[in-house]
C-alpha cells in the first residue's frame, strides 16, 4: 500500500514538473536548435520575439528585470560587449563594474514599450548614405523601420534628380508616396530621417509629415549631406508639423555619433 502511494505521488511530483518545466519555457526565453542550440533568444509570445538592442526582461518572475541585448535577428548577446560598448556577463545580463544591472520588473508590454514598442523610424534615401543611419537608429532602439519611396521613383540619373528635385522645391510639391503606416497612433516618437537636397528635406518627406497625424509626438529629424547643416530642414519639419515636438536635429554622415546624440536625447535606456 505504501509502494502504490509512494508511486502515486511520484507521478504527480513527475507530471507538476513537467507542468511547470512546459510554463518555465513557455514564458519566454528559448534556446536555438542545432548549431544554435546554447544561444538564447525571447519569446513575447505574441509572434514577436526581442531583437535588435536592449530590452528589460525579468524572465525567471521574481519581481527583477535585468537588461539583455539581442542582435538582429534575435539572438541574445552573452560574456561579450555589445556593439554600443556595454558589457554582459555569461547570462546574458548587463554588468556595471561587475555588478548585474537589475531594476523593478514592469508588466512585458510596458517593458517592450519601453525601448521600443512606441518608435518608429522613417527615412527616404536615394543612394544609401541614410539609409545606413536609419539602420544604426533601428539596431539602437529595435525601432519599426519604413522606407518612404516616391510612387515616382527618381531617375538613377544624379543631373535628372536634381533637375526634378529643384522643380519640386519650387513649386512646393508633395510627391505621391507609397503607403507606410498603419497605426500611426501606436507610436510616440518618430525618426524621420532624410538627404539634404537643395538645403532642406526632399519633398517627399514633407508629404510623409503632411499625410499623417503626427500631433502630440516628438519627431525626431536626422540627415546625410555634402555638407549642409540639417537646420533649415528642421525649421521646414516645425513649419509642416506645428503640433509635434520637434527635437533639434542632427547631421549623422558618421554613424558612430549617432547613440551620444540619441543618448543625449533620452531615446536610449
Ligand atoms: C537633388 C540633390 C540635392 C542635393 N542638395 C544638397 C545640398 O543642398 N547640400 C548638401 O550638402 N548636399 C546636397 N546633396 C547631397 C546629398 O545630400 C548627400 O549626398 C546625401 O548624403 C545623400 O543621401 P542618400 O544616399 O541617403 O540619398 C544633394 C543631392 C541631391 C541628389
Amino acid at each position: 500500500m505504501k509502494r502504490k502511494r509512494w508511486i502515486f505521488l511520484c507521478l504527480v511530483s513527475a507530471l507538476m514538473s513537467l507542468c511547470f518545466g512546459m510554463t518555465a519555457l513557455a514564458a519566454g526565453w528559448k534556446t536555438g536548435t542545432g548549431s544554435n542550440q546554447n544561444r538564447w533568444w525571447y519569446d513575447y509570445e505574441d509572434g514577436t520575439y526581442a531583437k535588435s538592442g536592449w530590452q528589460w526582461l525579468d524572465g525567471n518572475q521574481d519581481g527583477t528585470a535585468e537588461c539583455y541585448y539581442f542582435d538582429s535577428e534575435g539572438w541574445m548577446a552573452a560574456d561579450t560587449v555589445t556593439p554600443d560598448g556595454y558589457q554582459v556577463n555569461r547570462d546574458g545580463a548587463w554588468v556595471e563594474n561587475g555588478v548585474v544591472v537589475a531594476r523593478e520588473a514592469q508588466t512585458q508590454k510596458e517593458e517592450k514599450n519601453a525601448i521600443s514598442g512606441n518608435q518608429l523610424i522613417v527615412y527616404f534615401s536615394r543612394t544609401g548614405t541614410t539609409e545606413r543611419a536609419a539602420e544604426r537608429i533601428h539596431e539602437l532602439t529595435g525601432a519599426q523601420i519604413v522606407k518612404i519611396e516616391a510612387i515616382e521613383s527618381y531617375p538613377s540619373s544624379y543631373e535628372a534628380t536634381l533637375s526634378r528635385a529643384e522643380r519640386e522645391l519650387d513649386t512646393k510639391a508633395r510627391p505621391a508616396i507609397t503607403a507606410l503606416v498603419d497605426h500611426m497612433d501606436q507610436y510616440d516618437t518618430v525618426y524621420v530621417g532624410y538627404p539634404i537636397w537643395y538645403g532642406t528635406a526632399p519633398m517627399p518627406v514633407f508629404t510623409f509629415l503632411e499625410t499623417y497625424d503626427l500631433s502630440g509626438k516628438t519627431i525626431v529629424p536626422f540627415c546625410t549631406s555634402g555638407g549642409s547643416g540639417v537646420e533649415t530642414s528642421v525649421r521646414d519639419i516645425r513649419r509642416s508639423c506645428p503640433d509635434s515636438n520637434v527635437t533639434d536635429g542632427r547631421r549623422v554622415n558618421d554613424v558612430s555619433g549617432i547613440q551620444p546624440w540619441l543618448s543625449s536625447l533620452g531615446l536610449l535606456r
